[in-house]
């Protein structure tokens, strides 16, 4: 299970083991490297690290550490009085930064005291049901992505296919469709609504820009997604934000009211190094370690299937590329039904019994991210 804790504020989730459980049955597990992950920057170490294993991981961080320390104090010199923006990051910042760093510790405390599988119990599967008439997957397939077509791998094991002269794993029962945001139409025109439907938007900010991982949207085009059609009755969206008010504030007061969804509850990803650390100061304005995860459902929506609380932390190791956010399903599933449709917006990999969309759907599964298993 990649719950590896469950507490009363909150989860203590095991990335890395996630992925491994997304393609249990095939001799590939997630690479640990992806999850190697240091306080300041952290995934720089770790991307040096996969690119040049010969450095020395120790002495590397002790050099991060130093340049951070250095880039830090030049920052603290602030000639400029804090902005309108920054005035609100920080008002936003107290306003619920004791209860992430109360919720965190017992995740963390909990966490060293019982770093097994404990929650195993709790939670469900999710099973998406058998109804798309999409193209169906086989191992060793190759395959041409269409914009216009679901992909399935309607198996119960993970199946390999290759596109693109590079090899890919299709975890069991999962579907995809590759796709740009200007071809939305095709998924709203499938006959089918979600249960769930988790949105990771390529939000404009300096962190994107300066990647260059991705292209990104602006904000107004998001209202565009037609969830007023692929939400079930008391289907839950969730969505990834900023710790941007400006974006907080427009999810709150105009996406979701565009889409027909009021906000049901605000948790938080807190982000931790290997030992335990934040992953960066808490006192620094522009880089938090944690990230908002706006969960709504619709207006008239009256009978819930389940009671979502309105404030929960979600921790975990993040891994070291840029923006990767940590698995869902494993959480969510305790608050939609048995058998319950999951749609992934804005995916970059894929999940068993989800459909996934995006542009860039199918890069985490590409098996550079993997191990493999040479033993069997
Ligand atoms: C924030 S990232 C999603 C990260 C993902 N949730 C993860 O955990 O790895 C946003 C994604 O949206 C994709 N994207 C950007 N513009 C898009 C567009 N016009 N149509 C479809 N996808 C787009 C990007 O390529 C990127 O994969």
């Amino acid at each position: 299970m990649a719950i590896v804790f469950s507490g009363q504020f909150g989860w203590f989730v095991d990335h890395s083991k996630s992925i491994s459980l997304s393609v249990i049955d095939s001799n590939y597990t997630c690479d640990p490297k992806l999850f190697i992950v240091n306080k300041y920057g952290f995934r720089k170490s770790s991307l040096n690290l996969f690119i040049d294993e010969s450095l020395n991981k120790k002495q590397q961080c002790y050099e991060l550490s130093l340049e951070h320390k250095k880039k830090e104090k030049k920052k603290n010199k602030r000639k400029h009085p804090l902005n309108a923006g920054e005035i609100r990051m920080i008002e936003y910042h107290n306003e619920h930064v004791e209860f992430i760093s109360s919720a965190t510790k017992e995740l963390l405390c909990g966490n060293k005291l019982s770093f097994t599988d404990k929650a195993e119990n709790n939670f469900k599967n999710l099973n998406l049901c058998e109804v798309y008439l999409g193209k169906d997957l086989h191992e060793g397939f190759n395959i041409v992505c269409l914009e216009d077509q679901i992909y399935k791998n309607s198996l119960t094991n993970t199946c390999t296919v290759v596109y693109q002269n590079e090899r890919y794993l299709i975890p069991p029962k999962s579907s995809f469709i590759v796709s740009d945001f200007s071809k939305l139409s095709y998924l709203a025109k499938q006959d089918i609504v979600y249960d769930l439907i988790v949105i990771d938007p390529p939000w404009e900010n300096k962190s994107a820009k300066r990647k260059k991982d991705y292209t990104t949207l602006p904000e107004y085009d998001l209202k565009k997604i037609p969830v007023r059609r692929l939400l079930s009755k008391h289907g839950i969206v969730a969505i990834w934000v900023t710790n941007k008010p400006k974006y907080i504030d427009f999810v709150k007061h105009q996406l979701f009211v565009e889409w027909g969804v009021r906000v049901v509850a605000h948790w938080h990803w807190v982000k931790v190094t290997n030992d335990g650390e934040f992953v960066t100061d808490f006192s620094s304005i522009h880089k938090r370690p944690y990230e908002p995860l706006l969960l709504g459902q619709r207006e008239n929506c009256e009978l819930r299937f389940c009671e979502i609380p309105e404030r929960k932390v979600i921790c975990s190791v993040p891994c070291n590329i840029h923006s990767r956010k940590p698995p869902l399903n494993f959480i969510l599933s305790s608050y939609v039904p048995e058998n319950a449709l999951c749609l992934e917006m804005f995916a970059r990999n894929l999940l068993p019994g989800w459909l996934s969309w995006g542009n860039e759907v199918l890069k985490f599964q590409n098996s550079k991210y993997f191990c493999k298993n040479t033993s069997s």
